[in-house]
């Protein structure tokens, strides 16, 4: 009887698998047995005399046969790759294992989570926003109209359907003072975008933005927050000053500065030989801003403030050339690890 047959041939078929050796040998077998003169498929012509009922049951049998064999072989086929890989590079158990390498997070990720941490601490609450941006968030409602000369100040990126990407995170001011309604503390860190491009300037970098606005906050609050951060930042001693600056979305505005922290404040090509370093600007919120956002300016009060990361991470780690953060060189990532 066929079936018997066939019973006959299985166990004939996995005793031979189990002695291939080479993949020579796996060949043979294949052909032997699947190719398409091979024997399984003589066995399928000799069905043709069977009942229906039969063919179908052996038919199925046989056809499930060749498809157990086809995956054992693949199966087969790598592990004897394997073991030729092995003889070739002559298996050695002593050598050591290879070296697992760590990734390390980016300078600048780590930066973002550190001043996120200290303004945390402070009450901030971390808000994040769109890149692509309209003028009306990025200049106009910042008190920054169309004909104002503090456009130009920022060379903006304009999209083809008038949008434009942010060249600051200032317009999560707006953002967010539009979605909330007062007390608010939140920092803004993200990207933005300025075309812009030498040692210094990347067409697209990092900023945080900060903002406080209740009913008594003053420019102590201003100057007490940013020299607690400037101090959590670039160590306990770090030297503070404030100048007197512009930005039309501020009132008074001012820049500040820390001590040079890599000439000791002595002179250096780093702070141009002036023993300071700017690092932020910020000031009182302008009541133009408040108006835009529909705060009563005889309530409310804030500040805001805004700082490059970059610029952080490149006086934090001496580092003088921008580039290097979006170059991605291993040997310059592991550094920080
Ligand atoms: N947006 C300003 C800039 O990019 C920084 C800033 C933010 C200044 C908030 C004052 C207040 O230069």
């Amino acid at each position: 009887m066929i079936a018997d047959e066939i019973e006959k041939l299985k166990s004939e078929i996995w005793q031979e698998f189990e002695n291939i050796d080479s993949l020579s040998e796996l060949n043979n077998f294949r052909i032997k047995y699947i190719g398409k003169k091979g024997v399984i498929t003589s066995y399928l012509k000799k069905l043709k005399d069977l009942t229906l009922e039969e063919k179908k049951r052996l038919g199925k049998e046989l056809n499930q046969l060749k498809a157990d064999i086809e995956t054992r072989l693949k199966q087969k086929e790598k592990e004897i790759l394997f073991k030729e890989e092995d003889k070739e590079v002559g298996l050695d158990l002593t050598l050591p294992g290879r070296r697992v390498f760590l990734g390390a997070i980016h300078p600048l990720s780590q930066i973002i989570d550190e001043l996120c941490a200290i303004f945390s601490r402070l009450g901030f609450e971390i808000v994040t926003g769109p890149e692509i941006e309209t003028e009306y968030y990025n200049f106009t409602a910042l008190n920054i109209p169309d004909w104002h000369p503090a456009r130009d100040m920022q060379a903006t990126f304009y999209l083809k359907n008038g949008a434009i990407l942010r060249t600051h995170t200032s317009p999560m001011q707006i953002r967010t003072m539009l979605e909330r309604v007062p007390p608010l503390r939140i920092i803004a860190p993200g990207k933005v975008y300025r075309c812009d491009a030498d040692v210094r300037h990347s067409p697209m970098f990092h900023q945080i933005e900060g903002l406080m606005v209740d009913r008594e906050v003053s420019f102590s609050d201003l100057k007490g927050i940013l020299t607690y951060f400037a101090k959590e930042t670039f160590g306990e001693k770090t030297k503070v000053r404030f100048r007197p600056s512009y930005f039309p979305f501020t009132e008074p505005s001012v820049e500040m500065d820390i001590g040079c922290v890599i000439c000791n404040s002595k002179g250096c090509r780093v702070c141009s030989y002036t023993g300071w370093l700017e690092i932020l600007g910020a000031g009182m919120v302008h009541p133009e801003v408040f108006k835009a956002v529909n705060y009563d300016t005889e309530i409310w009060q804030g500040f805001a403030f805004g700082l490059g990361i970059e610029r952080i991470a490149m006086i934090k780690y001496g580092i003088d050339d921008i580039r290097l953060f979006f170059e991605n060189h291993l040997y310059f990532l592991e550094s920080f690890k």
